[in-house]
């Protein structure tokens, strides 16, 4: 079993359900990960991930690798036929084999180049990773996507559901640098497999990949589009259309108090790090509405209920 987005899980529900059941018992399954060797190969920074991810397979009885590749290893080659007389030491075609021996789970970080949208969707590291590595794939955010955030914040949704189909509106935020479109694309795949009404708000030129909106409606009026909400999620990411580009710098975009004050008493979400007062205000940030604490909390069973069924499958 290989978990690189919500297309690898069956019943997103059960999931969701099986994350919440370990939230109450974490140590319920240690036996399942004896003499089992997690391997988390990181090409770019993580706070979030990388511990909590440490924390689940911990929690299972795992025992955990951590590489942080091109600082603790050689720095990686992923083009074929080259000459490798430059900066890059080890070909994936050599390095991956070798952790797929020292590991039973492989879990990847590898962020896009944001420079060329084809190479990039192609998710051509993860690919690689995955075909000479051997053994079972976990996402730790590809260049595309980010499943385990997007199971953590399903996970917190669930926590927080209103008894009605809740509104969730996913609202682009202003950054001062260009990020991917992962956790945006990631979100909306996710919430296209539950029982929510999804909104996407953004400014022109910031549409998502058709595959990843889905059903969601667009509605570029920010204000239009928040209400009624019961839960927004928070997030920038550089256009897709005009790959990798910033479009938009207006500030009017960062959610504020103000900006919720005809929404259904929102719950706010982010899955962090967040730039303070460029895409969130303190007062949301720091207030009852906010959910990015419990959204990173939750990031240890979301992972925990994802490598409890690769082990599980692994039998
Ligand atoms: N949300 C998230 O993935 O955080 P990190 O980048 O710190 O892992």
């Amino acid at each position: 079993m290989h978990f690189t987005s919500v297309s690898d899980v069956g019943d997103v529900n059960a999931l969701v359900e099986a994350a919440l059941a370990l939230k109450k018992a974490p140590l319920a399954f240690q036996h399942l990960g004896k003499n089992k060797t997690l391997g988390l190969i990181f090409l770019n920074p993580s706070l979030r991930t990388r511990l909590s991810t440490q924390k689940a397979a911990q929690n299972l009885g795992m025992q955990v690798m951590t590489v942080n590749a091109d600082k603790d290893s050689w720095a990686l080659e992923f083009q074929d036929g080259v000459v490798m007389d430059g900066v890059t030491v080890e070909h994936i075609r050599d390095a991956a084999p070798v952790l797929g021996a020292y590991c039973d789970i492989l879990g990847v970080r590898c962020f896009p180049k944001l420079a060329s949208k084809e190479e990039d969707y192609s998710e051509h590291i993860m690919r690689q990773f995955m075909r000479f590595a051997g053994k079972p794939y976990l996402s730790l955010e590809s260049a595309t996507l980010h499943p385990l955030q997007s199971l953590a914040d399903a996970v917190t949704l669930a926590e927080h559901r209103p008894a009605h189909r809740p509104r969730v509106v996913l609202s682009w935020a202003p950054h001062i640098k260009p990020l991917p479109q992962a956790v945006a694309n990631s979100f909306a795949e996710w919430m296209n497999r539950l029982e929510v009404e999804l909104v996407i708000t953004h400014p022109e030129g910031y549409e998502l990949d058709p595959r990843f909106a889905g059903r969601a409606r667009i509605e570029h009026d920010q204000q239009k589009a928040l209400e009624g909400a019961d839960f927004v999620y928070v997030k920038n990411w550089s256009s897709y259309a005009d790959y990798g580009k910033i479009l938009c710098r207006d500030s009017a975009w960062m959610l504020t108090e103000n900006h919720l004050k005809h929404s259904n008493r929102a719950r706010v979400m982010h899955c962090l790090p967040v730039r303070r007062n460029v895409e969130l205000s303190d007062e949301v940030l720091d207030g009852p509405r906010g959910l990015v604490q419990a959204q990173a909390e939750n990031r240890v069973f979301a992972a925990q209920a994802v490598l409890k069924q690769m082990l599980e499958n692994d039998r």
